[in-house]
Protein backbone atom coordinates (compact mmCIF):
# COMPACT_ATOMS: atom_id res chain seq x y z
CA UNK A 1 0.00 0.00 0.00
CA UNK A 2 1.00 3.34 -0.91
CA UNK A 3 1.56 6.19 1.70
CA UNK A 4 2.49 8.63 -0.47
CA UNK A 5 3.94 11.38 -0.52
CA UNK A 6 6.37 9.31 2.01
CA UNK A 7 6.39 6.37 0.25
CA UNK A 8 5.58 3.00 0.87
CA UNK A 9 4.85 1.70 4.45
CA UNK A 10 7.65 0.04 6.24
CA UNK A 11 7.32 -3.99 6.75
CA UNK A 12 7.83 -5.53 9.81
CA UNK A 13 11.59 -7.17 9.01
CA UNK A 14 10.93 -10.77 9.11
CA UNK A 15 14.40 -10.85 11.57
CA UNK A 16 13.18 -8.51 13.83
CA UNK A 17 13.23 -11.51 16.84
CA UNK A 18 16.09 -13.57 15.01
CA UNK A 19 20.11 -13.81 16.35
CA UNK A 20 21.57 -12.71 18.98
CA UNK A 21 20.19 -10.16 21.21
CA UNK A 22 19.87 -6.86 19.47
CA UNK A 23 20.26 -3.53 21.23
CA UNK A 24 19.44 -1.75 18.29
CA UNK A 25 16.58 -3.38 16.35
CA UNK A 26 15.86 -2.53 12.56
CA UNK A 27 12.21 -1.08 13.20
CA UNK A 28 13.54 1.39 15.63
CA UNK A 29 11.93 0.27 18.88
CA UNK A 30 13.87 1.75 22.35
CA UNK A 31 13.61 -1.44 24.42
CA UNK A 32 13.13 -1.02 28.29
CA UNK A 33 15.57 -3.29 28.70
CA UNK A 34 18.82 -3.48 25.62
CA UNK A 35 20.44 -6.82 26.75
CA UNK A 36 18.01 -9.20 25.99
CA UNK A 37 14.93 -10.03 23.25
CA UNK A 38 11.60 -9.85 23.35
CA UNK A 39 8.83 -12.11 22.37
CA UNK A 40 6.09 -10.37 19.99
CA UNK A 41 3.28 -10.56 21.21
CA UNK A 42 0.22 -10.87 18.61
CA UNK A 43 -2.74 -11.97 20.86
CA UNK A 44 -4.30 -12.13 24.13
CA UNK A 45 -7.69 -14.66 25.12
CA UNK A 46 -8.30 -14.11 28.31
CA UNK A 47 -4.72 -15.53 30.85
CA UNK A 48 -3.14 -16.30 28.14
CA UNK A 49 -0.42 -14.18 26.20
CA UNK A 50 0.18 -15.61 22.49
CA UNK A 51 3.55 -14.72 20.48
CA UNK A 52 4.35 -15.13 16.71
CA UNK A 53 5.83 -18.70 16.89
CA UNK A 54 2.14 -20.19 18.49
CA UNK A 55 3.40 -20.11 22.01
CA UNK A 56 1.73 -19.46 24.85
CA UNK A 57 1.86 -17.53 28.06
CA UNK A 58 0.11 -17.46 30.85
CA UNK A 59 0.05 -13.82 32.17
CA UNK A 60 -0.01 -14.28 35.54
CA UNK A 61 0.38 -10.48 36.39
CA UNK A 62 -1.92 -9.40 33.47
CA UNK A 63 1.30 -7.54 32.44
CA UNK A 64 1.79 -4.70 35.70
CA UNK A 65 -1.34 -5.76 37.32
CA UNK A 66 -3.09 -4.58 34.71
CA UNK A 67 -5.15 -7.04 32.82
CA UNK A 68 -7.83 -7.58 35.61
CA UNK A 69 -10.32 -8.66 32.71
CA UNK A 70 -8.25 -10.71 30.79
CA UNK A 71 -6.90 -10.42 27.31
CA UNK A 72 -9.47 -9.89 24.23
CA UNK A 73 -12.65 -8.44 26.02
CA UNK A 74 -14.38 -7.18 22.73
CA UNK A 75 -17.04 -5.58 24.43
CA UNK A 76 -14.33 -2.63 25.88
CA UNK A 77 -13.13 -2.96 22.11
CA UNK A 78 -16.43 -1.91 20.46
CA UNK A 79 -17.46 0.60 23.08
CA UNK A 80 -13.79 2.86 22.60
CA UNK A 81 -14.26 2.47 19.24
CA UNK A 82 -17.58 3.58 18.63
CA UNK A 83 -16.57 6.41 20.62
CA UNK A 84 -13.65 7.32 18.78
CA UNK A 85 -16.06 7.39 15.67
CA UNK A 86 -18.65 9.80 17.32
CA UNK A 87 -15.69 11.54 18.79
CA UNK A 88 -12.42 10.97 20.19
CA UNK A 89 -10.80 13.84 21.81
CA UNK A 90 -11.81 17.46 23.09
CA UNK A 91 -9.97 19.76 25.66
CA UNK A 92 -11.07 19.01 29.10
CA UNK A 93 -10.84 23.16 29.46
CA UNK A 94 -13.36 23.88 27.08
CA UNK A 95 -15.52 20.95 27.18
CA UNK A 96 -17.29 18.07 29.04
CA UNK A 97 -18.58 15.17 27.37
CA UNK A 98 -20.82 11.44 27.94
CA UNK A 99 -17.92 9.19 28.77
CA UNK A 100 -16.07 11.14 31.57
CA UNK A 101 -19.48 11.88 32.97
CA UNK A 102 -20.51 8.83 32.91
CA UNK A 103 -17.35 6.81 34.48
CA UNK A 104 -17.26 9.79 37.36
CA UNK A 105 -20.91 8.43 38.48
CA UNK A 106 -19.95 5.26 38.55
CA UNK A 107 -16.50 5.53 40.08
CA UNK A 108 -18.72 7.33 42.77
CA UNK A 109 -21.03 4.61 43.35
CA UNK A 110 -18.15 2.02 43.73
CA UNK A 111 -16.08 4.02 45.91
CA UNK A 112 -15.52 4.63 49.44
CA UNK A 113 -18.00 7.18 50.49
CA UNK A 114 -16.98 10.51 50.20
CA UNK A 115 -14.89 10.36 47.69
CA UNK A 116 -16.92 12.26 44.87
CA UNK A 117 -14.92 13.87 42.56
CA UNK A 118 -12.82 11.95 39.81
CA UNK A 119 -9.97 13.76 37.86
CA UNK A 120 -9.10 11.73 34.57
CA UNK A 121 -5.55 11.45 33.70
CA UNK A 122 -3.56 8.24 31.75
CA UNK A 123 -0.64 7.19 34.14
CA UNK A 124 -0.27 6.11 37.75
CA UNK A 125 2.55 8.70 38.17
CA UNK A 126 0.50 11.22 36.83
CA UNK A 127 -2.37 10.52 39.07
CA UNK A 128 0.02 10.78 41.93
CA UNK A 129 1.66 13.98 40.69
CA UNK A 130 -1.68 15.37 40.52
CA UNK A 131 -2.68 13.96 44.11
CA UNK A 132 0.24 14.98 45.77
CA UNK A 133 -0.21 18.38 44.01
CA UNK A 134 -3.87 18.74 45.04
CA UNK A 135 -3.33 18.20 48.27
CA UNK A 136 -0.34 20.76 48.10
CA UNK A 137 -3.17 23.39 46.66
CA UNK A 138 -5.71 22.58 49.74
CA UNK A 139 -3.64 23.69 51.98
CA UNK A 140 -2.42 27.07 50.33
CA UNK A 141 -6.17 27.92 49.15
CA UNK A 142 -6.60 27.19 52.93
CA UNK A 143 -5.22 29.50 53.81
CA UNK A 144 -1.90 26.90 55.53
CA UNK A 145 0.64 27.64 52.65
CA UNK A 146 3.36 26.20 55.60
CA UNK A 147 1.89 22.80 55.20
CA UNK A 148 4.05 21.44 51.89
CA UNK A 149 6.02 17.84 53.47
CA UNK A 150 5.20 14.84 52.09
CA UNK A 151 5.17 11.60 54.48
CA UNK A 152 5.54 8.46 52.46
CA UNK A 153 6.74 4.70 53.51
CA UNK A 154 9.56 2.50 52.64
CA UNK A 155 9.70 0.40 51.20
CA UNK A 156 7.02 2.00 48.33
CA UNK A 157 5.91 3.00 45.27
CA UNK A 158 4.27 5.67 43.37
CA UNK A 159 5.71 6.01 40.26
CA UNK A 160 8.53 7.08 37.93
CA UNK A 161 7.70 11.17 37.46
CA UNK A 162 10.00 12.68 39.29
CA UNK A 163 7.36 13.79 42.26
CA UNK A 164 6.08 10.32 42.30
CA UNK A 165 9.55 9.02 42.59
CA UNK A 166 10.79 11.51 45.16
CA UNK A 167 7.66 9.47 47.23
CA UNK A 168 9.00 6.60 46.41
CA UNK A 169 11.51 4.23 47.90
CA UNK A 170 13.55 3.16 45.06
CA UNK A 171 16.76 3.56 45.32
CA UNK A 172 17.42 2.03 41.70
CA UNK A 173 15.36 4.41 40.11
CA UNK A 174 16.35 7.53 42.35
CA UNK A 175 19.88 6.98 42.36
CA UNK A 176 20.72 8.87 38.91
CA UNK A 177 18.22 11.39 39.60
CA UNK A 178 19.03 12.45 43.14
CA UNK A 179 19.75 15.87 42.70
CA UNK A 180 16.60 16.42 40.63
CA UNK A 181 14.10 14.63 43.54
CA UNK A 182 12.58 16.37 46.35
CA UNK A 183 12.98 15.81 50.11
CA UNK A 184 10.06 13.57 51.06
CA UNK A 185 10.11 11.72 54.73
CA UNK A 186 10.08 8.42 54.91
CA UNK A 187 8.66 6.53 57.76
CA UNK A 188 9.01 2.14 57.51
CA UNK A 189 5.94 0.34 56.04
CA UNK A 190 3.89 -2.11 57.27
CA UNK A 191 5.38 -5.66 56.37
CA UNK A 192 4.02 -8.50 58.84
CA UNK A 193 6.73 -11.09 57.45
CA UNK A 194 9.74 -8.95 58.27
CA UNK A 195 8.50 -6.75 61.79
CA UNK A 196 7.36 -7.62 64.62
CA UNK A 197 3.52 -6.79 65.31
CA UNK A 198 3.98 -4.00 67.84
CA UNK A 199 6.49 -2.06 65.99
CA UNK A 200 5.98 1.53 64.96
CA UNK A 201 5.69 0.45 61.34
CA UNK A 202 2.73 -1.79 62.52
CA UNK A 203 1.16 0.54 64.74
CA UNK A 204 0.90 3.32 62.77
CA UNK A 205 2.84 5.05 65.10
CA UNK A 206 5.36 5.85 62.69
CA UNK A 207 3.87 8.76 61.50
CA UNK A 208 2.35 10.05 64.29
CA UNK A 209 6.74 10.50 65.12
CA UNK A 210 6.94 11.50 61.89
CA UNK A 211 5.07 14.23 61.81
CA UNK A 212 5.63 15.34 65.14
CA UNK A 213 9.64 15.20 64.10
CA UNK A 214 8.52 17.97 61.27
CA UNK A 215 6.07 19.80 62.78
CA UNK A 216 2.23 19.20 61.73
CA UNK A 217 2.49 23.13 60.67
CA UNK A 218 4.47 22.02 57.77
CA UNK A 219 3.45 18.76 56.41
CA UNK A 220 0.52 18.68 54.11
CA UNK A 221 -0.10 14.78 53.16
CA UNK A 222 0.80 11.27 53.87
CA UNK A 223 0.82 9.07 50.74
CA UNK A 224 0.42 5.03 51.31
CA UNK A 225 -0.64 2.31 49.68
CA UNK A 226 -3.28 0.44 51.41
CA UNK A 227 -1.83 -3.00 50.26
CA UNK A 228 1.44 -3.47 49.61
CA UNK A 229 2.09 -3.71 45.62
CA UNK A 230 5.51 -4.96 44.76
CA UNK A 231 7.78 -3.02 47.04
CA UNK A 232 6.26 -5.02 49.97
CA UNK A 233 4.84 -8.02 47.95
CA UNK A 234 1.57 -8.02 48.57
CA UNK A 235 1.68 -7.25 52.65
CA UNK A 236 -1.39 -6.99 53.94
CA UNK A 237 -1.13 -4.46 57.69
CA UNK A 238 -2.60 -5.12 60.21
CA UNK A 239 -6.40 -4.42 60.67
CA UNK A 240 -6.58 -1.24 62.78
CA UNK A 241 -3.64 0.09 60.53
CA UNK A 242 -5.60 2.49 58.49
CA UNK A 243 -7.93 3.35 61.19
CA UNK A 244 -4.79 4.46 62.81
CA UNK A 245 -3.41 6.63 60.27
CA UNK A 246 -6.83 8.39 59.50
CA UNK A 247 -7.14 9.18 63.08
CA UNK A 248 -3.25 10.59 63.02
CA UNK A 249 -4.07 12.36 60.01
CA UNK A 250 -7.36 14.46 61.41
CA UNK A 251 -5.60 15.03 64.71
CA UNK A 252 -2.63 16.37 62.62
CA UNK A 253 -4.32 17.97 59.62
CA UNK A 254 -2.94 15.81 57.10
CA UNK A 255 -4.21 14.72 54.27
CA UNK A 256 -4.24 11.07 53.70
CA UNK A 257 -3.91 9.88 50.40
CA UNK A 258 -4.50 6.38 49.10
CA UNK A 259 -2.85 5.02 46.36
CA UNK A 260 -5.04 2.49 44.87
CA UNK A 261 -3.07 2.42 41.63
CA UNK A 262 -2.13 -0.92 42.37
CA UNK A 263 -4.67 -2.35 44.88
CA UNK A 264 -7.74 -0.83 43.54
CA UNK A 265 -10.18 -1.41 40.98
CA UNK A 266 -11.15 -4.54 42.28
CA UNK A 267 -7.55 -6.21 43.07
CA UNK A 268 -8.21 -7.21 46.45
CA UNK A 269 -11.53 -8.79 46.18
CA UNK A 270 -13.17 -5.55 46.53
CA UNK A 271 -13.18 -2.23 45.00
CA UNK A 272 -10.44 -0.40 46.66
CA UNK A 273 -8.11 -2.49 49.26
CA UNK A 274 -8.53 0.29 51.53
CA UNK A 275 -12.19 -0.87 52.19
CA UNK A 276 -10.98 -3.74 54.37
CA UNK A 277 -10.26 -1.22 56.55
CA UNK A 278 -12.85 0.98 56.67
CA UNK A 279 -11.54 4.22 56.50
CA UNK A 280 -11.93 6.97 53.88
CA UNK A 281 -9.11 8.74 52.10
CA UNK A 282 -9.18 12.09 50.68
CA UNK A 283 -7.63 11.76 48.14
CA UNK A 284 -7.44 8.19 46.21
CA UNK A 285 -5.65 7.39 42.61
CA UNK A 286 -6.70 4.87 40.73
CA UNK A 287 -4.97 3.27 37.37
CA UNK A 288 -3.77 0.25 36.26
CA UNK A 289 -6.94 -2.25 35.83
CA UNK A 290 -9.13 0.63 35.94
CA UNK A 291 -9.26 0.18 31.91
CA UNK A 292 -8.31 -3.19 31.91
CA UNK A 293 -5.58 -2.25 30.18
CA UNK A 294 -7.52 -1.60 26.68
CA UNK A 295 -6.29 2.17 27.03
CA UNK A 296 -3.80 4.05 29.34
CA UNK A 297 -6.73 5.45 32.62
CA UNK A 298 -5.96 6.95 35.23
CA UNK A 299 -8.18 8.78 38.21
CA UNK A 300 -7.37 10.57 40.92
CA UNK A 301 -10.61 10.84 43.38
CA UNK A 302 -11.42 13.07 46.12
CA UNK A 303 -14.01 14.60 48.58
CA UNK A 304 -15.91 17.78 48.85
CA UNK A 305 -13.94 18.53 51.61
CA UNK A 306 -10.44 19.06 49.55
CA UNK A 307 -12.12 20.35 46.72
CA UNK A 308 -14.07 23.45 48.76
CA UNK A 309 -11.24 25.76 49.45
CA UNK A 310 -10.44 25.42 45.58
CA UNK A 311 -13.91 25.82 44.25
CA UNK A 312 -14.35 28.97 47.08
CA UNK A 313 -11.03 29.90 45.96
CA UNK A 314 -8.80 30.16 42.29
CA UNK A 315 -11.58 27.97 40.89
CA UNK A 316 -9.42 25.74 39.49
CA UNK A 317 -6.94 22.95 39.60
CA UNK A 318 -3.53 23.92 38.98
CA UNK A 319 -2.46 20.79 36.73
CA UNK A 320 -3.02 20.75 33.05
CA UNK A 321 -2.79 17.87 31.21
CA UNK A 322 -3.44 17.85 27.15
CA UNK A 323 -5.12 14.32 28.32
CA UNK A 324 -7.18 14.95 31.06
CA UNK A 325 -10.69 13.72 31.11
CA UNK A 326 -10.23 12.78 27.34
CA UNK A 327 -13.45 10.97 26.30
CA UNK A 328 -11.61 7.84 24.39
CA UNK A 329 -9.69 7.19 27.66
CA UNK A 330 -13.46 7.51 29.33
CA UNK A 331 -15.05 5.15 27.31
CA UNK A 332 -12.37 2.61 27.97
CA UNK A 333 -13.04 2.95 31.50
CA UNK A 334 -16.50 3.30 31.82
CA UNK A 335 -16.93 -0.21 29.59
CA UNK A 336 -14.22 -2.09 31.86
CA UNK A 337 -16.25 -0.58 34.79
CA UNK A 338 -19.40 -2.28 33.62
CA UNK A 339 -17.90 -5.24 32.41
CA UNK A 340 -16.79 -5.85 35.93
CA UNK A 341 -20.33 -5.32 37.46
CA UNK A 342 -21.73 -7.36 35.11
CA UNK A 343 -19.55 -10.18 35.51
CA UNK A 344 -19.60 -9.60 39.17
CA UNK A 345 -15.44 -9.73 38.72
CA UNK A 346 -14.89 -8.19 41.82
CA UNK A 347 -16.71 -10.78 44.02
CA UNK A 348 -14.59 -13.30 41.61
CA UNK A 349 -11.38 -11.99 42.53
CA UNK A 350 -12.17 -12.50 46.35
CA UNK A 351 -13.35 -15.97 45.29
CA UNK A 352 -10.68 -16.97 43.27
CA UNK A 353 -8.43 -15.06 45.77
CA UNK A 354 -9.24 -17.54 48.36
CA UNK A 355 -8.40 -20.35 45.98
CA UNK A 356 -5.27 -18.31 44.58
CA UNK A 357 -3.71 -18.29 48.32
CA UNK A 358 -4.58 -21.77 49.09
CA UNK A 359 -2.81 -23.20 46.21
CA UNK A 360 0.27 -20.97 46.95
CA UNK A 361 0.50 -22.59 50.52
CA UNK A 362 2.40 -25.49 48.19
CA UNK A 363 4.94 -23.12 47.45
CA UNK A 364 6.20 -22.77 50.95
CA UNK A 365 7.37 -26.61 50.52
CA UNK A 366 9.76 -25.59 47.89
CA UNK A 367 13.56 -24.79 49.08
CA UNK A 368 14.14 -21.33 49.85
CA UNK A 369 10.44 -19.81 49.59
CA UNK A 370 10.22 -18.09 52.77
CA UNK A 371 6.43 -16.61 52.49
CA UNK A 372 3.98 -16.63 50.14
CA UNK A 373 1.09 -13.85 50.84
CA UNK A 374 -1.40 -11.27 49.99
CA UNK A 375 -5.39 -10.59 49.74
CA UNK A 376 -7.85 -11.03 46.69
CA UNK A 377 -5.70 -12.18 43.88
CA UNK A 378 -2.42 -10.09 44.62
CA UNK A 379 -0.03 -12.31 45.95
CA UNK A 380 3.64 -11.75 46.49
CA UNK A 381 5.99 -14.90 46.65
CA UNK A 382 9.40 -14.06 48.47
CA UNK A 383 12.97 -15.67 47.98
CA UNK A 384 15.34 -16.04 51.08
CA UNK A 385 18.81 -17.51 51.23
CA UNK A 386 17.84 -18.94 54.72
CA UNK A 387 14.32 -19.72 55.46
CA UNK A 388 15.06 -19.94 59.35
CA UNK A 389 16.58 -16.18 59.90
CA UNK A 390 15.14 -14.89 56.49
CA UNK A 391 18.09 -14.04 55.28
CA UNK A 392 17.60 -12.47 51.66
CA UNK A 393 19.67 -13.73 48.58
CA UNK A 394 22.59 -11.62 48.29
CA UNK A 395 21.81 -8.51 45.49
CA UNK A 396 24.27 -9.71 43.31
CA UNK A 397 23.11 -13.43 42.56
CA UNK A 398 20.18 -11.52 40.75
CA UNK A 399 17.66 -14.70 42.07
CA UNK A 400 14.83 -12.42 40.94
CA UNK A 401 15.56 -11.73 37.31
CA UNK A 402 16.91 -15.60 36.78
CA UNK A 403 13.30 -16.50 38.18
CA UNK A 404 11.94 -14.37 35.69
CA UNK A 405 13.24 -15.71 32.84
CA UNK A 406 13.40 -19.13 34.26
CA UNK A 407 9.87 -18.52 34.45
CA UNK A 408 9.21 -17.20 31.05
CA UNK A 409 10.87 -20.49 29.54
CA UNK A 410 8.53 -22.21 31.03
CA UNK A 411 5.35 -19.83 30.09
CA UNK A 412 4.39 -18.44 33.10
CA UNK A 413 4.85 -14.19 33.57
CA UNK A 414 5.32 -12.87 36.98
CA UNK A 415 6.62 -9.36 37.96
CA UNK A 416 9.87 -9.36 39.94
CA UNK A 417 10.98 -7.01 42.99
CA UNK A 418 14.22 -6.51 44.59
CA UNK A 419 16.12 -4.68 47.48
CA UNK A 420 12.79 -4.78 50.03
CA UNK A 421 14.57 -7.11 52.79
CA UNK A 422 17.23 -4.46 53.20
CA UNK A 423 16.89 -1.63 50.93
CA UNK A 424 19.29 -3.64 48.42
CA UNK A 425 18.72 -7.18 49.50
CA UNK A 426 15.37 -9.00 48.79
CA UNK A 427 14.08 -10.97 45.68
CA UNK A 428 9.95 -11.72 45.61
CA UNK A 429 7.89 -12.21 42.54
CA UNK A 430 4.32 -10.99 42.22
CA UNK A 431 1.33 -13.03 41.16
CA UNK A 432 -2.20 -10.80 39.89
CA UNK A 433 -3.72 -12.79 36.88
CA UNK A 434 -6.81 -11.26 35.31
CA UNK A 435 -9.87 -12.09 37.04
CA UNK A 436 -10.89 -14.75 34.98
CA UNK A 437 -8.73 -17.23 35.91
CA UNK A 438 -9.81 -20.38 36.33
CA UNK A 439 -8.90 -23.39 39.34
CA UNK A 440 -6.84 -25.35 36.78
CA UNK A 441 -5.63 -22.11 35.62
CA UNK A 442 -4.17 -21.06 39.27
CA UNK A 443 -2.82 -25.16 39.37
CA UNK A 444 -0.70 -24.28 35.81
CA UNK A 445 0.41 -21.22 37.89
CA UNK A 446 1.70 -23.37 40.95
CA UNK A 447 3.32 -26.34 38.09
CA UNK A 448 5.02 -23.75 36.26
CA UNK A 449 5.85 -21.81 39.38
CA UNK A 450 7.87 -24.94 40.77
CA UNK A 451 9.77 -26.28 37.21
CA UNK A 452 11.01 -21.91 37.18
CA UNK A 453 11.71 -22.37 40.73
CA UNK A 454 14.02 -25.17 40.32
CA UNK A 455 15.64 -23.89 37.07
CA UNK A 456 16.43 -20.61 38.95
CA UNK A 457 17.91 -22.36 41.68
CA UNK A 458 20.24 -24.56 39.34
CA UNK A 459 21.14 -21.59 37.27
CA UNK A 460 22.26 -19.57 40.22
CA UNK A 461 24.05 -22.49 41.58
CA UNK A 462 21.83 -22.40 45.38
CA UNK A 463 22.79 -25.14 47.32
CA UNK A 464 19.99 -27.06 48.55
C1 LIG B 1 1.06 1.89 43.81
C2 LIG B 1 1.51 2.48 42.50
N1 LIG B 1 1.37 3.80 42.29
C3 LIG B 1 1.73 4.38 41.13
C4 LIG B 1 2.31 3.64 40.13
C5 LIG B 1 2.74 4.30 38.85
O1 LIG B 1 1.91 3.93 37.80
P1 LIG B 1 2.39 4.04 36.29
O2 LIG B 1 3.47 3.03 36.11
O3 LIG B 1 1.14 3.75 35.50
O4 LIG B 1 2.86 5.43 36.06
C6 LIG B 1 2.48 2.26 40.31
C7 LIG B 1 3.12 1.44 39.24
O5 LIG B 1 3.53 0.33 39.43
C8 LIG B 1 2.07 1.67 41.52
O6 LIG B 1 2.24 0.36 41.76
Amino acid sequence: MSTEPYGEEVPLPHAVRKGPPRRYPETGVFYRALDREFPMIVRGEGCWLIDDTGKRYLDACGGAYVANLGHGVSEVADAVAEQIRKVAYVNGTAFTNEPAELLAAELRTLSPKGLDFAYFLSSGSEAVEAALKLARQYWVESGKPGKHKIIARTPGYHGNTLLALSASAREQYKKMFGPWLVPVTMIPAPYPYRCAPDAPAMTAEALEAAILKEGAGSVAAFIAEPVGGSSTGASVPPKDYFRKVREICDRHEVLFIADEVLSGSGRTGKWTAIEHFGVTPDIMTLGKGLSGGYVPLSAVLATKKVLDPIANGSAAFKHAQTFSHSPAICAAGLAAVRHIKKNNLVARSAEMGAVLHKKLTALLELPNVGDARGLGLLAGIEFVADKKTKAPFPRALKFAETFIAKAQDAGLIVWPNTGHADGENGDLVMVAPPFTISEAEIDEIVARFTTAHHAALEACHVRR
